[in-house]
């Protein structure tokens, strides 16, 4: 169960708390988008290791998205060590002519395969279905990205078919587009629904 506390996120686990932070991001945080976006591994379903330029480039999107007030930035951290382990958010996309929002995750190596990222989905799911500016929640994982698509599956989103992608820019791909209704309670059928 995930519940908000000021600007941090945590969610409780089998009777612990604040296993999982989602701090908004800051200009501290370039090391963080820099291991992710050039480690040829955690890029392997995302067009490959990005060059400094892109990574400045995202690194300066990461903190502008904060201020627009319809998306936001986290560094994923775990308590009660405070470590830095990957990178969640959401921001707005254009989708089938129509706005949504769009989250994306990424996890550091050495900390995957524990349910850390499943942990960062349901902190970051809980926080959006509050703020709900927009209706749907969107994620677009590769079609081979195993990982991930198994965290939309058990994290509620529904699978609404393959669509072409682009990610980065010049980069297509064949993504699933998975969905969450965020006017919906957490237990009621997701999805499109009118
Ligand atoms: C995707 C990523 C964030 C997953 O992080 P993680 O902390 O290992 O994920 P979790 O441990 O929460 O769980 C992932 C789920 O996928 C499953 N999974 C892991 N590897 C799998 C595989 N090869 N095939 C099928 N399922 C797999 C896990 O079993 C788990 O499901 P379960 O809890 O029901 O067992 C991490 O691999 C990563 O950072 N990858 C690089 C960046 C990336 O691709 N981001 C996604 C962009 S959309």
């Amino acid at each position: 169960m995930a519940r908000e506390s000021g600007r941090t996120w945590r969610v409780r686990q089998l009777g612990f708390e604040a296993v999982i932070e989602l701090l908004p991001w800051t200009d501290g945080d370039l090391w963080v988008v820099e291991r992710c976006l050039s480690d040829a591994d955690m890029m392997e379903h995302l067009g490959g290791p990005q060059s400094r330029e892109q990574i400045l480039d995202a690194h300066r999107r990461y903190l502008a998205a904060g201020g627009k007030g319809t998306g936001q930035m986290f560094k994923v951290v775990r308590a009660p060590l405070s470590e830095v382990i990957g990178t969640i958010g959401y921001w707005d996309k254009t989708w089938q002519d129509e706005l949504v929002y769009e989250t994306g995750w990424m996890i550091f190596p050495e900390y995957q395969g524990r349910g850390l990222a499943s942990d960062a989905v349901a902190v970051l799911v809980a926080h959006v279905r509050r703020d709900h500016m927009r209706r749907f929640l969107h994620a677009f994982p590769s079609i081979a990205n195993a990982p991930s698509n198994g965290i939309c599956r058990k994290s509620g989103f529904t699978n609404l078919g393959e669509c072409e992608f682009e990610y980065p820019a010049g980069h297509p791909m064949r993504c699933n587009d998975w969905c969450i209704d965020l006017r919906l309670a957490p237990s009621e059928p997701r999805g499109r629904q009118q």
